[in-house]
């Protein structure tokens, strides 16, 4: 519970220890010693939207507005929006609409309404998009700006193997690993439609060009892949599916898929040395389907 209670709000119960102040007056400058029995007690009254941040009004303006990062600011930034959220006094913020940037997607969490199809994709500029995918605006923009400094960085470039993918694409996919895997060894890599962070329109797999784009596979050893460890969340994405996490996430490592989740909530995410938005946001361990 995130309580924020303004220096204004707090006063003092009244005492009759002797002021700070008492050599500023005339006589007598000498005030006895009182026995003191008990400190002062404070008197600390809080209004409702300094209690709840849902109340505050700039905050629910930006979320009608769907101003992500203004409100999160109006919260108090990205990490006292986490923690508000994990604490559960963030009432009216789910993490299910996939018009905001701190949607969860997981085995536990489908999208809301599981066939949604965001209806902003805009395809990312200077950046080898290898199949013409899109991504939701602020996170096309921002692939772009990565995309730039991971060339000014001298790591080379990096492509896009694959982006927004619609319900019915992700039912392709799927169903392609699990002819080829089985249903275990599909749901290990690949999420089942309507459970994608692809469809979300925020999660992306890129791949390092140079002469010709590589493979998923090779992201890991790149320069391209090293470098998006260590600076992506300066421009809002995390690597979704770290090593070592797949009791949480329920899939292993991808370091190619990259998620949107925004600059305020990502510098978070980094500085709280998270590595799940699961544990990220205080919710369950999603590692299987519950049906
Ligand atoms: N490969 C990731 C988990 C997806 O299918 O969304
Ligand atoms: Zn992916």
């Amino acid at each position: 519970m995130v309580v924020l209670v303004s220096a204004a709000a707090i006063t003092w119960a009244a005492t009759s220890a002797p002021r700070d102040d008492a050599e500023a007056s005339s006589a007598p400058r000498y005030v006895p010693a009182e026995t003191v029995t008990s400190l002062p007690v404070p008197d600390i009254t809080q209004s409702p939207a300094a209690e709840d941040p849902c109340a505050l009004p700039e905050f629910t303006a930006a979320l009608a507005a769907g101003d992500d990062p203004a409100a999160i600011a109006a919260v108090g930034g990205g990490e006292a929006f986490r923690a508000a959220v994990a604490a559960g006094s963030l009432s009216c913020v789910g993490l299910s609409d996939p018009g905001h940037v701190w949607v969860v997607v997981n085995k536990h969490r489908p999208l809301d309404p599981i066939d949604v199809w965001p209806p902003d994709l805009v395809v990312p500029d200077r950046v080898s998009n290898l199949v013409a995918a899109g991504l939701r605006p602020a996170a096309a923009a921002s692939l772009t700006a990565m995309a730039d400094a991971v060339r000014a960085a001298g790591a080379g470039d990096i492509g896009i193997a694959s982006a927004f993918r619609s319900y019915g694409s992700q039912q392709a996919t799927y169903g392609r690993h699990a002819a080829e895997r089985g249903v275990a060894g599909a749901d290990a890599v690949s999420a089942r439609p309507g459970y994608s962070e692809h469809q979300s329109g925020l999660g992306v797999d890129v791949v390092p060009c140079g002469n010709g784009c590589g493979t998923l596979d090779d992201v890991a050893g790149s320069p391209q892949g090293a470098w998006l460890v260590e600076h992506a969340w300066e421009f809002g994405w995390i690597v979704r599916y770290e090593e070592g996490r797949t009791d949480v996430t329920g899939y292993l490592p991808e370091p190619w898929h990259l998620r949107y989740i925004g600059p305020e909530l990502a510098r978070a995410y980094h500085d709280g040395g998270w590595h799940t938005l699961e544990e990220f946001f205080g919710l369950d361990a999603a590692p299987d389907y519950r049906d």
